[in-house]
This record gives C-alpha cells, sequence and structure tokens, in this order.
C-alpha cells in the first residue's frame, strides 16, 4: 500500500486506533520484532484480508532478552521492513523507540503463571514475563480486534492466548501455520545469524520432528524413546546442540511421558551459536 504510515510516538499510535475504533474499523495487528520474513508476512496477509485496517509493530523488546542473549545482534532493518509491510497489506506500521516504549523504570510487569514453567521458559527466565508486559502494553496502545501469532512461537501463542483470557483484553488471537523454507526450516529472524553450512545443519530441527511424527504413528508411545531417536538424529549434525526436546500436552504444556491424544513435539536446538526452536502437533490416536 503506498500510504502506508509510520507511527513511532505511542499517542499518536493510540489517536489513530481511537479514530479507527470510533469509525466502526475493525483493526487487525501483527506484532513483530521486525526483521520480516515470509512467516510475518502471512500474518499480515491474513490480517490484511480479515481485517479493515492493519496495524503492525516493529519493535525488539528489549524486556523480553536475558543477560547474555542476542539483544544487541539482533538483526534490524526498518527501510526493508517497511517496503515488506507495505506490500503484504499492511497500513500502519508501528515502530516506537526504547525511551518511547520504556520511559522510565518499569514497576508493573504481566505475568502468566505455569505456561513459562516449561520448554523455552526454563531456559529463559523472565523470557515471558517480559513479552506478556510488552504484548500487553501494545494490545493497549493500539486497540486491536484481532491480533496474529505464528505456530512456530508455540508456547508464546499459548501464554498470549491465556493472559487475553484471564485479563479480559478485548481482541481474538488468530494463530496461524508456521511458515518454512523450502527444505522446511522455520521461518525465523534469528536464521539470519546462520552460516551457509549451519544453514544446510538446521535442517535436522524439522527432520526430527518429521520423524517423531512418523514413530507416532507407527505406533510408538513412549515419549523418552521417541526423543531418545530424535536425539540421535540431531546429534550427527556436527554444529547441532540440543537445548532441549519436549513432548507435552499441546494446552497445558505439562511433559507427557506417554503419547496419548494430540501432543506437542517441541525442540529448541543450538546450530552453532544460534539458538532455533519448532515444533510439530501430531495427532496421537
Ligand atoms: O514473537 C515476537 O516477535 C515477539 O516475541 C513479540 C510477540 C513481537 C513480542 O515482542
Amino acid at each position: 500500500m503506498l500510504n502506508m504510515k509510520l507511527v513511532k510516538s505511542p499517542r499518536q499510535m493510540r489517536r489513530i486506533g481511537d479514530e479507527l475504533r470510533q469509525t466502526g474499523k475493525k483493526i487487525g495487528f501483527v506484532p513483530t520484532m521486525g526483521y520480516l520474513h515470509d512467516g510475518h508476512l502471512s500474518l499480515i496477509r491474513s490480517s490484511a484480508s480479515e481485517c479493515d485496517v492493519t496495524v503492525v509493530s516493529i519493535y525488539v523488546n528489549p524486556l523480553q532478552f536475558g543477560p547474555g542473549e542476542d539483544l544487541q545482534r539482533y538483526p534490524r532493518d526498518l527501510k526493508r521492513d517497511l517496503k515488506l509491510a507495505a506490500a503484504a497489506g499492511a497500513d500502519v506500521v508501528f515502530a516506537p523507540s526504547d525511551k518511547q516504549m520504556y520511559p522510565e523504570r518499569m514497576l508493573s510487569f504481566i505475568e502468566v503463571e505455569k505456561l513459562p514453567d516449561y520448554l523455552c521458559g526454563v531456559r529463559r527466565p523472565g523470557h515471558f514475563r517480559g513479552v506478556t508486559t510488552v504484548v500487553g502494553k501494545l494490545f493497549n496502545i493500539v486497540g486491536p480486534d484481532r491480533a496474529y501469532f505464528g505456530n512456530k512461537d508455540y508456547q508464546q501463542a499459548r501464554v498470549i492466548s491465556r493472559m487475553v483470557n484471564d485479563l479480559n483484553f478485548p481482541l481474538k488471537i488468530r494463530l496461524l501455520p508456521t511458515i518454512r523454507e523450502a527444505d522446511g526450516l522455520a521461518m525465523s529472524s534469528r536464521n539470519a545469524y546462520l552460516n551457509e553450512e549451519e544453514r544446510r545443519q538446521a535442517r535436522v530441527l524439522i527432520e526430527s520432528l518429521r520423524l517423531a511424527r512418523r514413530l507416532i504413528r507407527e505406533g510408538t508411545r513412549n515419549s523418552e524413546k521417541i526423543k531418545k531417536v530424535m536425539g540421535q538424529l540431531i546429534t550427527t549434525r556436527k554444529s547441532a546442540k540440543i537445548d532441549y526436546i519436549q513432548i507435552s500436552d499441546p494446552l497445558t504444556l505439562e511433559p507427557k511421558t506417554k503419547v496419548v491424544g494430540d501432543v506437542l513435539v517441541a525442540l529448541a536446538v543450538f546450530i552453532g551459536k544460534t539458538r532455533l526452536i519448532d515444533n510439530l502437533i501430531v495427532k496421537g490416536n
């Protein structure tokens, strides 16, 4: 869209949202940390097709990065993102600075209990508190009717959905499928960190998930056994180091020792220094 608006101040964003709501426009919202890829663009396209106005936020939120994580080197390219967002159908890009989002030291946070006790939450203490706090702020600033998230960050989507239900945020969460490269690697801004050889080895995430799905379909029910076989495959790749492999209940995220009904098979693997995540929901029986 040629006349896409770039908004930096939360107050101006709030005013635009208020005006849109007063004229009965349905606002779709795609929160991102930028460095947009096809996964983000598919969320923007879905919002543009379902809503009157699509707002995309681009903000690398320091609150969700732990010490020693990649906050400083997280890829950023606003100029490129603006072009991609406009072409995908965004009407407004909200790209605030740290000072605008956090003008003073935060004393208030949103924290969902239990769901962050598993999977990435164990490895990244405080991460989901940072996510829910910024997403809650963004929801208050933009005031969307619908917000769009990708399945790749499955735990994040569960945590945010729970926050929206528990705290009566007046919007619907739309959770859309993971968008993958031709070889199956889940799209992620962090894929940009991989060199050529690492990029080849990164395929092992989806290969191991598909292997788990095949084992389950063939009747294997013992989670430890499935995780072991996945681990054996992953460690055949020189640059791969397993952070976790988990088979969990898709709603509560609690680990399951036996595959009964649908399960979430999720993993985080370091490829070189880059931590990648992926998951599949597999139908048990
Ligand atoms: O998924 C992301 O990019 C981020 O966690 C989000 C939801 C934009 C919050 O900073």
